[in-house]
């Protein structure tokens, strides 16, 4: 039997956090082995929020360092970058000619955004349409990510159906795939964790990065066990093991969180180094980027042949 197809991706927005590792992207790993997988840098999408070419450059960059630090293995993952496979594009904008504004009206991060009176741009209002785009090109089945991205892949599904009922059968309805215990991954202030809340601990901190984090995480002085420390440790240490941590030191949220940063170290240490051994040889990391983007290339275009075949603007 031929291998389920997964496809996720991480937007270049900066430094990853552990509430995205923990959430998304130790899926892509675990997954790798029994799947056909495609790990993408979303950079179009990231495009609503990087505007300047050093920072995107360096963030596309970072992000392909960090896919190899935790481990992707380009021997059995494709990755890619979203910018270089056009059919992205081509395929998101099929899609606004059958999605209403209404529809996408419903979406989260757009009502977010209008419930903070932002000034919304056309592509944080798309959003959703070319991430539908990324999931179906490629007959996608699993998209493992974060809770925040479930509504994603239903709006993907749902346009798969608009398309398949308009044009006949042509793409798969792709499920998402969350972790229930990690769902959402707390912040150092105990909200999500989260890149725009600055409550962040990054997923390559060094030492005194990680102490630094720690020693700000905001502790509720009203029971024994922090709760906010608590679930960040229970992400790298069995509940098991924890039991007798919390138990002897009840109340003694200083060596707790002593603890709680020895194995933060530990557990990002190996990851860490592996990033800076990456990161010596540039050229090539690109080199897998580019072949990676030349396998994708192949799979997005006979799949943007058959749509547009569908729609009738091929007229051979
Ligand atoms: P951020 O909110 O920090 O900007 P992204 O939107 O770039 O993060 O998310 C990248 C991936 O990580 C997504 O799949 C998302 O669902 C997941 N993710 C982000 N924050 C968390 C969190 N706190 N807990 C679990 N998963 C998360
Ligand atoms: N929207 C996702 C995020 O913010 C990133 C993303 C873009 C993605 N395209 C995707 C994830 C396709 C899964 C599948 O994290």
């Amino acid at each position: 039997m031929s291998k389920k197809i997964m496809l996720s991706g991480v937007k270049p927005t900066g430094a990853p956090h552990i509430g995205n590792y923990f959430g998304a992207m130790r899926q892509f790993v675990e997954m790798q082995k029994d799947y056909e997988a495609f790990v993408m840098i979303a950079d179009y999408h990231a495009l609503n929020f990087i505007q300047n070419k050093e920072e995107m450059q360096a963030n596309i960059l970072g992000v392909l360092l960090d896919y190899l630090a935790i481990g992707l293995d380009p021997k059995q993952v494709t990755i890619f970058k979203q910018s270089d496979i056009s059919p992205h594009t081509e395929l998101a904008w099929v899609f606004d000619t059958l999605v209403t504004m209404p529809y996408l009206m419903r979406a989260h991060a757009f009502k977010d955004a209008e419930a903070k009176n932002k000034e919304i741009n056309v592509g944080t209002f798309n959003y959703p349409v070319l991430m539908a785009a990324d999931i179906l090109l490629y007959n996608t089945d699993i998209v493992p990510v974060g809770k925040d991205q479930q509504q994603h892949v239903e709006i993907a599904r749902d346009i798969a159906q608009k398309f398949n009922n308009t044009f006949g059968e042509t793409f798969k309805l792709p499920e998402h795939k969350i972790l229930a215990d990690v769902s959402t991954v707390p912040g150092t202030d105990g909200q999500k964790m989260s890149k725009s809340y600055g409550n962040t601990i990054p997923l390559f901190a060094e030492y005194e990065e990680i102490k630094k984090c720690v020693m700000s995480i905001v502790t509720d002085s009203s029971g024994d066990v922090p709760t906010n420390v608590y679930a960040i440790h229970k992400l790298i240490r069995s509940e098991d093991e924890l039991k007798e941590l919390y138990e002897t030191n009840k109340g003694k949220y200083k060596i707790l969180k002593e603890a709680l940063i020895e194995d933060l170290e530990k557990f990002i240490a190996p990851m860490r180094e592996k990033r800076k051994e990456f990161e010596q040889d540039i050229p090539k990391a690109l080199q897998i980027l580019n072949e990676g983007g030349g396998k994708a290339k192949l799979v997005a275009s006979k799949k943007m042949k058959e749509v547009k075949d569908k729609l009738g603007v091929n007229l051979n």
